[in-house]
């Protein structure tokens, strides 16, 4: 049993703890002089995730891979790049709240760490599970040593990506390559988590066994809620060599044990077919609940007495569960039920409008949430016009719907990135219709090629995130058309963003490398191919506003100013912006203003703005690009 403290607080105790909130995978344990288990930190990591080299020493972590601290690094790593806004590609652009991002999902990650920390309330991911045929991506930090390049044919001949790459077990770092793909996204997705938040993974027995290390080290052990089986298939398969494996894994941690809570499913009619409504009591259904417990209780033995005038008491050795004020108090609200005639043991009624949901099981069996023979059903319903699926590994949307419903709530952010064929987009958009909600989604995917499909190809479906793109516009269109009444304000669009270099050219970064010549010769310090939209959603990005949020575009004396939620940002990036437009910008009262640095034409038009922001706007943050 726990003893009372009796003494003040252990602050290097509370220390160990805020470090533990801020990174789990810092804290490790140790042994008392008297045996007993304490936390301590583990310096060699902390020092790593607070550094952007690699630091030496042994990798005696209690679980690690080569590459490991590498990876940690590259979680870490600052990258010049963006996301690009794809209006053409995009559906109901102006108002919809769903992202859809195309590109490698821990760049992706980076670039989303301010515009989206804590905000993410569920994320789930099903990534390459690396049974020896899966193409796991080259990150750049596991190319860094020369042998090891050798022969892993990462890239083709031209330096591209080699996507015919899968990673088999014969392969020198297997396990390392997966180990360091999953941590470093891992690492970076729980900053975006909030701290009610969950996340559910996907995983099957060739890497549980490391995803759930690597889960417990980013997430923290005490944040484990549960390892839940699905059931795969529907037959077992003849063929297999042992066992057919016929389940998989979907592994929940969530960010903060104490603060997160798992949502209910609703109650199936057989379970609410035992509530009745005998007595047509305007409350609804119930059903009897016994009012006696084992056991004598001090207050629990009395007479109560009936309808009709019948008396009742317990029997000897047992009590009732309600003393007798509760049990007066039941008795005048007619809860309690004495049977047709009135004469009956008393039991108490348990009204179904009382009772919350269904607690979910960790066995989730095909007969409720499908199969993966379902699950390209699904998909090849909405991709009808074609005669193969035009992607082999889609999960269920009746399993992904469940997951939503336990670990989400109406209005909130879900996020995936590695999004496949889209399922969460679609199962979001059909678990909002049923239940009326509005959760929105962020999906990642990599352009990944759609190899030897011609079919596809011929249809414009050139990789995985033109089908991902496709398979929500589709999905969008069924739920709208099949429900035209309910669905007719549901938001079925997304935004498309693609991942691509900064919109600052170099010299930008490193003027000391250019001649004083060569950069007043340069026009621009943004590239040259980049829009006005570019720059904003660029700008987002850095200020760390949301990239969902509604904006307008207006044109002021000849000048586009872009207000972005109004007045959370306005920008405007044309040249030589005349003080009209600036007075304009000042007089919303934003939160923040940018410019580009070359609309001013010399410092004193550069003061003369500072002069009118101070006093027109004060409290607002102006900053030039
Ligand atoms: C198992 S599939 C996900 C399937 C998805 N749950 C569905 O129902 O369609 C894994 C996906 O992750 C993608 N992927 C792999 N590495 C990635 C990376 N570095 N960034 C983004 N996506 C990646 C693959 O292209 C693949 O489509």
């Amino acid at each position: 049993m726990e003893k009372m403290r009796m003494e003040s607080v252990d602050m290097i105790e509370k220390n160990i703890e805020k470090i533990e909130s801020l990174f789990p995978h810092c804290i490790t344990e140790t042994k008392n002089i008297d045996g007993s288990i304490k936390k301590t930190v583990n310096f060699k990591v902390l020092k790593q995730i607070l550094s952007n080299e690699k630091l030496d020493g042994d990798e005696s972590y209690e679980f690690t891979w080569v590459g490991k601290k590498a990876s940690i690094v590259e979680a870490n790593r600052p990258i010049r790049k963006t996301l690009r806004p794809i209006v053409e590609e995009s559906v109901d652009w102006n108002n919809t709240e769903n992202l859809y991002i195309e590109g490698d999902n821990l760049e992706v990650l980076k670039l989303l760490q301010e515009s989206y920390l804590e905000r993410i309330k569920m994320i789930y991911i099903d990534p390459p599970y690396n049974t020896g045929h899966d193409f796991v991506y080259p990150d750049s930090f596991v190319m860094d040593s020369d042998d090891y390049n050798e022969g892993t044919s990462y890239l083709n001949e031209n330096g591209d990506i080699n996507y015919n790459r899968t990673n088999e077990s014969s392969r020198p770092r297997y396990h390392s390559d997966w180990c360091s793909l999953i941590y470093s996204r891992l690492l970076l997705s729980r900053n975006l988590l909030s701290d009610n938040g969950v996340i559910f993974i996907s995983i099957d027995e060739n890497e549980v066994h490391n995803m759930r290390k690597m889960c417990d080290e980013v997430f923290g052990e005490a944040n484990f809620v549960s390892q839940l089986g699905w059931q795969k298939v529907y037959s077992p398969k003849n063929q297999a060599r042992f066992f057919s494996n016929d389940y998989e894994f979907i592994l929940c941690y969530c960010k903060d044990i104490n603060k997160f809570k798992l949502g209910e499913l609703p109650r199936t009619s057989k379970m609410n077919a035992r509530y009745k409504n005998p007595d047509n009591d305007p409350r609804g259904d119930w059903k009897p609940g016994d009012c006696v417990g084992t056991g004598e209780r001090k207050n629990g033995y009395y007479n109560i007495t009936g309808p009709t005038g019948k008396t009742f008491n317990v029997p000897k050795g047992k009590h009732w569960v309600y003393a007798p004020d509760t049990m007066k108090r039941l008795i005048e609200e007619n809860k309690i039920w004495w049977g047709k005639d009135g004469n009956s043991f008393p039991s108490v009624k348990q009204f179904l409008s009382d009772v919350g949901g269904r607690k979910a099981s960790s066995l989730l069996l095909y007969e409720d949430y499908g199969h993966t023979d379902m699950a390209k059903k699904d998909l090849i319903k909405l991709f009808s016009d074609f005669t193969k699926v035009p992607f082999d590994t889609p999960k269920p949307t009746k399993l992904i719907k469940m997951l939503v419903m336990l670990g989400s709530n109406e209005n909130d952010i879900i996020l995936d990135f590695f999004a496949g064929s889209s399922t969460t987009a679609h199962s979001i958009f059909e678990l909002n219709l049923e239940n009326n909600s509005h959760r929105k989604f962020v999906l990642v995917q990599l352009p990944e090629p759609l190899l030897n499909n011609d079919e596809a190809s011929k249809k414009g479906l050139l990789t995985i995130s033109d089908v991902g793109k496709e398979r929500i516009r589709r999905a969008g269109i069924k739920v709208k058309n099949e429900n035209p009444l309910l669905a007719s304000n549901m938001d079925v669009g997304f935004r498309v963003f693609k991942l691509d270099d900064t919109n600052m050219s170099d010299v930008y970064y490193s003027p000391n490398d250019y001649s004083q010549d060569l950069l007043s010769r340069c026009e621009s310090n943004i590239k040259v191919d980049r829009s006005n939209l570019d720059l904003l959603f660029g700008c987002l990005l850095d200020w760390g506003l949301p990239l969902s949020l509604p904006y307008i575009s207006e044109n002021i004396d000849g000048y586009t100013v872009h207000n972005y939620n109004n007045g959370d940002l306005i920008a405007c990036f044309d040249e030589n912006i005349s003080d009209l437009v600036i007075k304009y910008m000042a007089k919303n009262n934003p939160l923040r203003v940018i410019f580009r640095d070359s609309s001013f034409s010399n410092s004193s038009s550069k003061i003369n703005v500072v002069e009118i922001f101070k006093a027109l706007a004060p409290d607002t943050k102006v900053k030039v690009i």
